[in-house]
């Protein structure tokens, strides 16, 4: 089938093309490279030895995005393309609301023209708040502390709606929950460019000796050890639980959690990383990060009776894959 995956050169999407291509779909990428690089296109080529069809487009022109439709007889739409940085979202809340949710729009739009009726949507875990873990597709959203948690929680919002005024729309919301490591091949990662806001980043970083240490935002959280808890989940996991969302898409809206169902606190992961390579990282530990909360992780059940999908990769092939990609790549 050919899919159009948006943002496809970005970190879950160039990962979830080498998932499709090497499942068997036909991949067309849109990426306006607002956040990535021409050369993710070429990697994943050059891991699955499979072409690519590339735009470089933004996904909320809508004039370009209707060219893609009529020249390729598109089966299904993944969308990933999106701003994600919560902060920038506090201080860019137009350019988020603007871009996470035209996007959106213009997507299903151009695919109500054209009678394609599956779609697969980036969501984020960050649409639960604070609410008790584990989180639970049924629970009611919390009003989110960020621009782009209330960007995600509107996007699912409307892909609930059309579903349910077009009975033939096919929505598959996946709600990730702390994505990290990095193709094996190392080829493929998320590239951290300045200053990263997100933790394994972050301590990739330190373990290159470009950061002298990592700051541990609070030891004071109902925690384990006090630290913060997270689902992290390897990226290639992920990739699988697209493709397996879009094998098994049925009429109207369905909402999954994408997470191992484990939670992982900010010392724990230091260590399993320490673990992995072979390499110290030190740390201070610093006050509470405002808007954090304690603890995160998934109840990933519906996922794996639904979707037949499961995260098999554990914390320690996520922190060696988040280190071979980090040591290969080059700004
Ligand atoms: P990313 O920034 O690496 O990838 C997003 C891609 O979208 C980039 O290549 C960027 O150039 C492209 N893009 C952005 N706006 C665009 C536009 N208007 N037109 C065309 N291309 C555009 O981010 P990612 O980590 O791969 O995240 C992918 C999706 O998953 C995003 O929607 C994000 O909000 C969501 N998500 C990410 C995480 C995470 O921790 N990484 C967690 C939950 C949800
Ligand atoms: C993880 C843990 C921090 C950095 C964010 C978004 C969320 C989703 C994923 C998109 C927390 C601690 C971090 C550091 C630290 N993205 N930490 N020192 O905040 O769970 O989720 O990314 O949808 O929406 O909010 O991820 O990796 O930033 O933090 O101690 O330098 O690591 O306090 O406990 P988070 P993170």
């Amino acid at each position: 089938m050919n899919i159009l995956v948006t943002g496809g050169a970005g970190y879950i999407g160039s990962n979830t093309c080498v998932a499709l291509l090497e499942a068997g779909h036909t991949v067309i990428v849109a990426d306006n490279l607002c956040n990535s690089k021409n050369d993710a296109i070429e990697k994943i080529m050059q891991i699955t030895n499979k072409e690519v069809i590339f735009y470089q487009i933004d996904v909320n022109d809508v004039v370009a995005v209707d060219t893609i439709f009529s020249n390729h007889e598109i089966g299904g739409v993944i969308h990933f393309a999106g701003l994600k940085a919560v902060g920038e979202s506090v201080e860019k809340p137009l350019e988020y609301y603007y871009n996470n949710i035209l996007s959106t729009m213009v997507l299903t739009k151009t695919c109500q023209k054209y009678g394609v009726n599956r779609f697969v949507f980036s969501s984020s875990a960050t649409v639960y708040g604070d609410n008790k873990v584990p989180f639970v597709e049924t629970m009611d959203l919390l009003p989110s502390t960020n621009p782009y948690g209330e960007t995600k929680a509107i996007s699912e919002r409307i892909l609930t709606d059309i579903a349910k005024a077009n009975p033939a729309f096919s929505v598959s919301i996946l709600r990730y929950f702390n994505p990290i490591g990095a193709h094996e091949s190392g080829l493929i990662g998320e590239a951290s460019n300045g200053i990263p806001n997100n933790l394994m980043p972050y301590v990739t970083q330190v373990a290159k000796g470009i950061r002298e240490k990592l700051r541990v935002f609070g030891n004071d959280y109902p925690t384990i050890d006090g630290t913060g808890v997270r689902d992290y989940i390897h990226v290639l996991d992920l990739a699988e639980g697209h493709v397996a969302a879009l094998d098994n898409l049925t009429e109207g809206a369905h909402i999954y959690n994408l997470g191992t169902g484990q939670g992982t606190s900010v010392l724990e992961l230091v260590k399993a990383f320490e673990e992995a390579n072979g390499i110290e990282v030190p740390y201070e530990i610093v006050d509470r990060r405002p808007g954090d909360i304690a603890s995160c992780y998934a109840d990933a059940s519906k996922a794996k009776q639904e979707l037949g999908w499961t995260a098999k990769r554990n914390i320690i092939s996520m922190c060696r894959d988040a280190w071979r990609f980090e040591k290969n790549f080059k700004e």
